[in-house]
């Protein structure tokens, strides 16, 4: 076996020294070639009154070893063979990825660590498994990826949030101890999203060293970073098992969920600009190649009230606009008047509908839109049909009482009858109406995620994965948005299977600012739900000027969630004006490379997008401008005497408060080169609060 494994990437390289276990030597920028005395140089001396030997911090850190923190693997079988100490039998390194072999002949445990560099990205994703080689089971506590960091990786942020509040960030110092996230609620979760980042003391959009992570998982999940006393440091991540959650039967196996992670020397935009390619190139997957078309959700325009000639008129207007998908929200099937009843009973109600479905189907197909449908369905009303033949079919413990949420809960999709009865309702509705789009909903967590007695939050999201599928297979050209309440259900595993997200199911144009931006750094614009609601925004009251809300929802997957037929002539020409804007710059939105700028004025909020010709920079101003002028937009131009016309498209009609007297290039196009650009910048105007502007710039 060679004493180091050296997988390289376009930019970086991960160095693997290969002794009793394997050890990350160097993960970052490109090493040409490994020297000689690089295990002389890198051999770690031994401290007083510590052990007496060295304690690698391996791919899968061991108790048994010496390694004092968080162990990659715990366990036991009935009470005996918890603290495995293992060793490497194996390594095969095919391009870019290695497979490294592990055994305890002991404890009778094979573990399989496998890394795979992405050549393109310079993404990294790693993920374990152990089998069971002994002859009694092995009740697995725990199984994560852990990967090593550089001492200097000495500051962490990490996600935070709720419903309405998604993808909130936080900082804090990284020198000693750590941070530990653990999520329990059965799904990706609003508040526990799965990633964070490590990097260089005041690493910021732009600037610093800086190591993100993911870990692809639609259940519960652990996530931490931790510094030793030694300094040595460390992130891992895995799946969250609950006590008895997975028994190993002899040869039986478990793997881990995929960690992806990337190193960037330029800040979080080189991170998430990696992240973003890599979901474009590897992760999601569009049926058809076209662009994604803009749409209207029907929610918050007639909650549950549906009257099939209204809505046809809804979507009349909606088409006027220029939108391109229409879809109708909750409150379709049969006895579903309000939240409390229905959940299960997935056939249309020909009360509400006594003509079917199919009129305002082919009405909406006939003004040029696609159609989609809302269903939720792991979900059961007490107050259902399917409650009452199948209670059998909730996902508990019986003998207990759990709380229902929004007066739900959940079925159990390892029950192959439930699984089948679902199956058979989703394949029904595709089969039997031209229904290219599902949303695909999912509103409450996992109280007692009970199957047969066992912990099942594994199998529930393993059954999840099976069930969409299935339908993906049976239904190629249907499209999947994952929503779970808004923003409860967002990582790479789910996107696999789904081609949207409905970020939050906060429309308030100055929270989505935050929001957006924290699933930036993940997540590409086109799949990104945002919706321009009414002026007076549902989940918090504030009002915003169309300005602020379009502008907020043109830079994802735009849509209208609200009710045309009531609106204003002027706000619906606004719309119409926006959703324009959107189809003008939807190449490059949904194909370029997406960044962030730090700002100057820590009130406003500047990202972009850039391909190899053209960029468009939005800027919004959060709060009051931190200074009675402000500062220049310095744009990033990689070639400093290439010529840009620069323009710009949108700002806002309204009078200004704050500015008397407004620049002249506003009304021009201006040519300037890409240092004049960086260096200089272009003066901007004083935006008034909650308010934004875009700039265009296009290469000459
Ligand atoms: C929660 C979703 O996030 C909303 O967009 C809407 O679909 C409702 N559920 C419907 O019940």
């Amino acid at each position: 076996m060679n004493e180091f494994i050296h997988l390289q990437s376009k930019n970086h390289s991960l160095i693997i020294k290969t002794a009793r276990v394997p050890e990350v030597l160097h993960w970052g920028a490109k090493i040409a070639q490994i020297d000689e005395d690089l295990l002389l140089s890198t051999e770690r001396p031994i401290s007083q009154a510590r052990l007496d030997v060295d304690v690698p911090l391996s791919l899968c850190p061991e108790l048994g070893s010496g390694h004092f923190n968080a162990p990659g693997i715990e366990g036991h079988r009935d009470g005996l063979d918890w603290a495995p100490v293992f060793s490497l039998v194996a390594a095969n390194q095919s391009g870019n990825a290695v497979e490294f072999t592990l055994r305890d002949d002991m404890a009778k445990l094979e573990l399989t660590i496998e890394l795979d560099l992405d050549f393109d990205t310079d993404v990294l994703k790693k993920r374990t498994s152990v089998k069971n080689l002994g002859d009694s089971r092995y009740c697995l506590g725990k199984l994560s990826s852990t990967l090593p960091l550089p001492n200097h990786a000495n500051e962490l942020m990490t996600f935070h949030g709720r419903w309405c509040h998604e993808f909130q960030t936080q900082r804090q110092h990284f020198e000693h101890g750590g941070f530990m996230q653990e999520n329990r609620r059965g799904r990706t979760s609003h508040e526990n999203f799965p990633g964070l980042f490590v990097g260089s003391h005041g690493f910021s959009e732009q600037s610093g060293q800086v190591w993100g992570f993911h870990l692809a998982w639609s259940g519960n999940h652990q996530m931490r970073a931790d510094v030793r006393s030694d300094g040595r440091r460390f992130v891992q991540a895995g799946e969250l098992l609950l006590s008895g959650e997975s028994i190993l039967d002899t040869d039986e196996s478990y793997q881990s969920p995929w960690l992806y992670g990337c190193y960037s020397n330029s800040g979080l935009n080189g991170i998430s600009q990696r992240f973003q390619q890599f979901v474009r190139e590897n992760i999601v997957k569009f049926p058809v190649d076209k662009p994604r078309p803009v749409h209207l959700n029907t929610w918050e325009g007639i909650y549950f009230d549906h009257k099939p000639e209204y809505i046809m008129q809804m979507a009349s207007e909606a088409a006027e606009m220029g939108v391109e998908r229409f879809i109708i929200d909750d409150g379709w099937f049969i006895g579903r008047d309000g939240e409390r009843a229905a959940l299960g009973d997935w056939y249309l109600d020909e009360v509400k509908y006594p003509n079917g479905l199919e009129p305002v189907i082919e009405h909406v197909n006939d003004k040029g839109m696609e159609f989609g449908l809302w269903v939720e369905p792991e979900m059961v009303s007490q107050d259902s049909n399917l409650y009452r033949n199948h209670p059998e079919w909730v996902l508990g413990l019986q003998g207990y009482h759990q709380p229902s949420g929004r007066w739900q809960y959940v079925l159990d999709l390892q029950n192959e009858g439930c699984f089948n009865y679902l199956f058979e309702r989703l394949n029904d509705l595709l089969t039997r109406y031209n229904i290219t789009y599902l949303k695909w909903d999912m509103n409450r967590e996992l109280v007692q995620p009970g199957h047969q007695g066992r912990p099942a939050v594994h199998g529930q999201t393993m059954a999840l994965y099976r069930l969409v599928d299935e339908l993906n297979n049976a239904h190629p050209n249907v499209e999947i948005e994952s929503c779970s309440s808004g923003g409860g259900r967002i990582d790479f595993e789910i996107l696999k299977r789904t081609q949207r997200f409905w970020a939050s199911d906060c429309n308030d144009a100055l929270e989505r600012q935050a929001i957006q931006k924290g699933m930036s750094y993940f997540f590409p614009p086109e799949v990104m739900g945002a919706h321009i609601g009414p002026d007076e925004c549902h989940s918090t009251n504030r009002r915003h000027h169309i300005n602020m809300r379009g502008v907020t929802a043109l830079g994802g997957h735009m849509g209208v969630e609200l009710d045309p037929v009531k609106e204003p002539q002027a706000e619906k020409e606004a719309f119409s004006r926006y959703i324009a804007l959107h189809k003008q710059y939807r190449h490059l939105l949904h194909g370029g490379r997406s960044f962030r700028i730090d700002p100057a004025d820590k009130n406003q909020n500047i990202y972009g997008v850039e391909s190899d010709d053209e960029m468009l920079i939005t800027v919004c101003q959060l709060a009051m401008p931190d200074h009675a002028l402000p500062s220049p937009l310095r744009i990033n131009c990689t070639d400093a005497n290439t010529k840009y016309q620069v323009k710009l498209v949108e700002m806002p009609q309204t009078s200004f408060q704050l500015m008397k007297h407004r620049p002249k290039w506003l009304d021009k196009t201006l040519t300037l080169s890409g240092d004049n650009l960086k260096e200089i910048g272009i003066t901007l105007p004083i935006l008034d609060p909650e308010s934004a502007l875009i700039v265009h710039l296009q290469k000459i």
